[in-house]
Order: structure tokens, then sequence, then C-alpha cells
């Protein structure tokens, strides 16, 4: 376990603007910052960070939190992962007790995953810079090939030795566990059940993960046999999911934020020369073809995605179908094409960066167009042939979210097409209609999504958000207990007192039924036994993402009652702090109003199925005190709002 003083010291350091940062475009607006969620694919920002508070909330996906969750929820780190992440970040030493935990094991197997697997890299990396065959085969394929040290050490490239066991040994030496090693792939199980080495005799290139831990591996093969596959990749693994990794991203993000364009290319050699040459922005997505997930990951620092293909044409028509769904992401699509036989490695290595950037900005071509140009060239002048292109082309433009982009479009094609502007109007329109409708009938099919408002300021402005569900009462309780928890209430001059405190007593007897609301109020109540009026941060900041769920939902969203008392007794509480008393007496006595209801609604149940007169006498008796329960406490309610 990370220990108290430790994770004092990184929630003070840690600035959620510069950590939420480094994975979303945001921008100032007022006290807070906007940008677009990395949680959902959106168009219209609704991600929202509030610095002084040291939360955000994501009003697409109603994900919020600390920067801790924020991690978690993005990286999908545990508890500890993020601290430790954070911690890195701002150099702070991390001190741990002894894990007594069970679940030790669990917890960390994902951590082990990536201990070993950097371990695998520097294992790689020196292996390549010390071994006389590192030097020899793997170093000088790399030299060869123009990469310079720095690139070498920045992207920790490594050389597997060709022998059997090599990697395997040394690491089971160290003392890394079997199981870790079989997971990550870089150990592949014999049929007897001992190991050896996934890569043997191969250049390394290690993937990491966009926070940059090695997560994965692309070994080269040096031979130039054909019946040897020429990249070994990691299997999938807990730690590794292909379709969400970028090769390279960690490198570029920056840059990519920066020049607010992302080049993609198709192989490691790209990545690692086009960088190089000083073109930092760049990203392979390695063999796959292009998945929604990375187009995701692109979206969250650019809206613009240039692609860079080698000039084989078979494999670019293979492609541009996958490459609407950039479209539909809302992403604007460049291409770039290189001449014959070369690809952005070759080219860069060849030409060096000067030319490089000219030819990319002399040819890059928006994707519609380029499209449109390659399938025309292909129909010729079938004339049915070229009907499908036309239609193929609309489909392409119909995706486009943004409709004054896509009539750009349309004209623009329509003389590339020779065809008259209005009929592809039409035909755009009519799959427009046709996606609408498939689109509203997904809707009714899904549980709506809270609407989410154009720009949101909600610290400033809070959302009303009209509870149904019956723990709003509830709700409203540990909303105010944030709020006015550590403030003083003035019982008409009689006795000051705390104001959670007092809330806390007052409602002892009642059980509250959400179970993270339980929970709330039970760490609020020890909180108060140990002589602590706990803030809010102290929630922000819980470990359980439950708690960090609820209080981040009520402090950033203004939580109104269900049956909302002050408006069913048409009292207006404006200013809740004026008001403070009636308020939060209001709020206990309606939820222990509420509790008194759901007595009763059993009690009559009862006794619509109870026969026995006897028992049925005791219920009534029950029945008879709980109404006169409800009474006072509908009279002490009236009382209160009326004064
Ligand atoms: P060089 O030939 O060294 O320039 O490598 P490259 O990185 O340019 O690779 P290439 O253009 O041939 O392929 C593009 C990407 O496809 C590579 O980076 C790999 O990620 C992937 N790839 C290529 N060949 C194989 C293969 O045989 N198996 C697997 N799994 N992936 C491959
Ligand atoms: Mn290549």
């Amino acid at each position: 376990m990370i220990t108290k003083p430790t994770i004092d010291r990184i929630m003070e350091a840690t600035d959620i603007v510069e950590v939420i940062g480094e994975f979303v475009q945001l921008k100032k607006r007022g006290a807070n910052y906007i940008g677009l969620s990395p949680f959902a694919n959106e168009r219209t920002p609704s991600f929202t960070v509030s610095p002084v508070k040291g939360i955000f909330k994501d009003f697409s996906t109603g994900k919020g939190g600390s920067a801790i969750t924020f991690l978690m929820e993005l990286e999908k780190f545990t508890y500890p992962e993020a601290l430790k992440w954070l911690a890195k970040k701002y150099s702070i030493e991390v001190e741990e007790t002894v894990e007594s935990s069970e679940n030790k094991e669990e917890d960390n197997r994902r951590e082990s995953l990536m201990i070993v697997s950097g371990f695998a890299a520097k294992y790689f990396h020196e292996t390549m810079l010390e071994t006389d065959e590192g030097k020899n085969i793997g170093l000088s394929y790399f030299k060869e090939r123009g990469f310079n040290n720095e690139t070498i050490k920045k992207f920790e490239l490594g050389y597997s030795p060709d022998q059997w066991e090599a990697f395997t040994g040394e690491a089971l030496k160290q003392g890394y566990q079997e199981a870790f090693l079989v997971d990550s792939g870089l150990s592949v199980k014999r049929d007897n059940g001992s190991l050896y080495d996934r890569y043997r005799g191969r250049v390394m290139f290690p993937i990491h993960s966009f926070t940059g831990r090695v997560i994965a591996f692309g070994g080269r093969t040096l031979k130039s046999d054909k019946n040897v596959p020429k990249y070994v990749n990691s299997p999938e693994s807990d730690i590794y999911h292909k379709s969400n990794v970028l090769y390279g991203l960690y490198f570029a993000k920056k840059a990519i934020r920066e020049e607010d364009n992302c080049y993609l290319v198709e192989g490691y050699a790209d990545v690692l020369s086009v960088h190089q040459a000083g073109i930092e922005n760049v990203v392979a997505s390695s063999g796959t073809s292009l998945t929604a997930e990375q187009i995701k990951l692109i979206g969250r620092f650019t809206q613009n995605i240039t692609i860079l293909y080698d000039g084989d044409a078979a494999g670019i028509k293979a492609s541009l179908r996958g490459l609407d769904m950039i479209l539909e992401a809302g992403l604007n699509v460049k291409v770039v094409l290189f001449p014959d036989g070369h690809d952005p490695d070759s080219y860069v290595q060849k030409f060096g960066t000067s030319a490089f950037k000219k030819h990319v900005d002399d040819n890059k071509k928006d994707f519609i167009l380029f499209k449109t140009s390659i399938l025309l060239k292909e129909a010729g002048n079938d004339p049915i042939r070229k009907s499908e292109v036309i239609r193929e082309i609309v489909e392409s433009i119909a995706k486009i979210p943004d409709s004054i982009k896509a009539s750009v479009f349309i004209k623009e094609c329509s003389y590339i097409l020779q065809i008259d502007e209005r009929a592809l109007l039409t035909e755009l329109n009519k799959m427009r209609q046709a996606k609408a409708k498939k689109d509203h009938q997904q809707q009714q099919q899904t549980p709506r999504q809270q609407q989410m408002p154009d720009e949101p300021h909600f610290f400033d402005e809070p959302i009303v958000e009209v509870a149904k569900d019956e723990s709003s009462q509830e709700k409203e309780i540990i909303r105010l207990l944030l709020l006015y928890g550590n403030k003083m209430i003035d019982w008409d001059g009689i006795a000051n007192t705390y104001i959670g405190p007092f809330m806390i007593a007052e409602l002892s007897d009642v059980e509250f039924e959400d179970t993270t609301c339980k929970q709330f109020m039970e760490i609020y109540r020890q909180e108060v036994e140990n002589g602590v009026l706990p803030e809010e941060q102290h929630f922000i900041h819980h470990r359980d993402k439950g708690i960090v769920d609820l209080v981040v939902n009520l402090i950033a969203t203004k939580y109104t009652l269900s049956e909302n008392w002050y408006e069913m007794h048409k009292i207006m509480v404006p200013d809740e702090q004026a008001n403070m008393k009636a308020t939060i007496l209001g709020a206990i006595f309606h939820l222990k109003k509420q509790k008194v209801g759901k007595i009763l609604e059993g009690l009559r149940k009862e006794l619509q199925t109870t026969p026995a007169e006897a028992d049925q006498e005791i219920l009534l008796n029950q029945y008879m005190h709980m109404k006169k329960v409800e009474k006072t406490i509908s009279d002490y309610l009236g009382s209160v709002i009326l004064k």
C-alpha cells in the first residue's frame, strides 16, 4: 500500500489541468477548462475541468472525478497505478508499506506484465548495445537503415539474441515469474512445460502505451527468407490491445497537439525515420487496418489526420473504405502518396526533411477528392461503374457530420465527376435521411443519454438534473453535507452547531438505501467520530470509485429532489445559505418522511395479506402510529417552510 503521506504529497503536487491536458486539448473558459470528451466521440465539447475543485466532469458519458479517477478511467489504471503515474510525473518518491491484501497478485497483474515488459525492453536494448552479437547484427542493421543513437535510445530499440532461451533464462534468473513471461507473450511454453523465447535473432521495437510504458513488442527478422514472418508481434494481453494502440503515439502526442495534425504511416520504420527527421507528429497503425479506437485516440489530440501511403495501388484501394470511419468521427482526412517504390521511411532517408515536407505539402489531397479520382480512374468510361462511383462517394460525404463541410465536397465532386451539383445534393439528402432514421431507431432502443449542453459551464451555471430515483433525497442529504457540513448554523441564538455532525446525529436512525450513499454516510460518520469534518476533497480523492462518482456528480450538477418539495410547496429557496436552516431541516425531514411513507406502504400491503384478526390489530396499531409520525413530520416541514 502506498502510504498516506505519499498520497498527500501526490495530491498536493497534482495539477488536474496539467494532467488531463496531456490527453485532452483543453481551452480556458472562465474559471474552468473545456474540451472534447476523451470517452466519447463528440464534436461539441462537453468535457469540463475545474482547477479550483480539482475535478473533471464529462457530460456526454457522465464520468467525473479527480485526476486520479481520470487516469483510472482513461488508462484503465488501478488506483495505485494512477498514483504511481502521478508520482513519476511530479518526481515524488513513493513510500509503500508491505502489502497485506490477499488480492495482491490480482491487483498487480497488469503492473507485473508492464514490469516484465519494461525489463525485456531494457534487456533487448542492452543486448544490442553491449554484446558482440547485438552490436554486429542488431545495431549495425539499424545504423545501416540510418537510425541514429538518439532515435535508438528514445524508442528503446533492441536486439533479441539468436538463441532459444537467452531472454527467458535471464528473466527467470532475475526472479520474474513464468506466468507473466508467458502472458506478456515474451516467452512461449513448450509441451513439456519449459519456456522458450518468442523473439530470436530479431531487431526489437518496443511498443509503448501512450503514457510511455512498454506493453508489447514488434520483432523484425533480419533474414530475407520468405518462409520466416517479417514481423513477430506480441499477442493480445491484459496490457496490450492491438486495436487501441498506435505505435509512436507516446513520442508524438505533444507534437500532434502543437501541429494540430497527425501523420499516419504504416510501419515501425516509417515512424522512426520521419520522427528522426524532426517531424515528430507521426504514428503507425502497425500492420492492422485502422480501428475506430485508434481514430478516437488520435481525435483526442487533433481533428486532422494526414495519411502517408506508399504508392501501392492495390493496398490503397483496400484501405479506402475503412477510411470512411475517420470521416464519420468528424475528423479531417488528407492523403499523401509516395512515388512508386518509396515509403515515408525510404523517402525521408533518401531525400531529407525539407524535400519530404515539400512532397507532403505539394501532394496532400483531401480524402474525398483523392478517393473520387482513384475510383474514377478505375471506372474509366463505363457508365454503370461510374454511377457506382458516384454513389460510393456520396456515401462517404454523407458520413461527414458537418453539413457545411459536406456541401463543399459536393461542389468539388460535382466538378470532378461532371455531374450536376443538385443531383448530388438530392442523393446526399436521401442518404442523410435514411441515416437519421436509422440513428433515431437505434436511439429509441438504447437508453436515452443525457442531453448535453452546447457549451457547458457547469460550475457557474449548474445543470438542473431532476432525479427520478428514490435515492434522490439521500443524495440531497449528501450534497448538503458536502456543501455545508463544515459550516456553523445558528439555532436562533440558542446554540451554534456544525451542520455535519448535526445532520449525522439527526439521521442516525435512518437507514440509507442506496449502497454508495450508505457508504458515504458511514465514512462521514466515522470521520465525525474521529473529530474531523471531512471536506469535499476527502471524497473526491477517495479510493472507492463509487464514492468519487457520487460526490462529483453532486457537486458538479445541482441535484433537485424528485418530488421536489421546494417546488411542491411553492417555496423558493433562491439562496441556500440564507435559508440554510430550512434547507437542511427540510432535507432531513423530507428523507424521514419518505422512509416513513415506505414503512406505511409496507404495512398497508401486510394488512391486505394478513387474514388473522389479532395480527391485523397489531399491524393497524403500527400503522396508526406511523401515520402520526408522518403527520408530525409534515407539520414540522410545514412550519419550517413557513418561517
Ligand atoms: P521495413 O521493411 O523494415 O521498412 O519495415 P516496415 O516497418 O516499413 O514494415 P512494412 O512496411 O513491411 O509493414 C508495415 C507494418 O506491417 C510493419 O511495421 C508491421 O507492423 C506490419 N507487418 C509487416 N509484416 C508483417 C508480418 O509478417 N507479420 C506481422 N504480424 N506484421 C507485419
Ligand atoms: Mn518500410
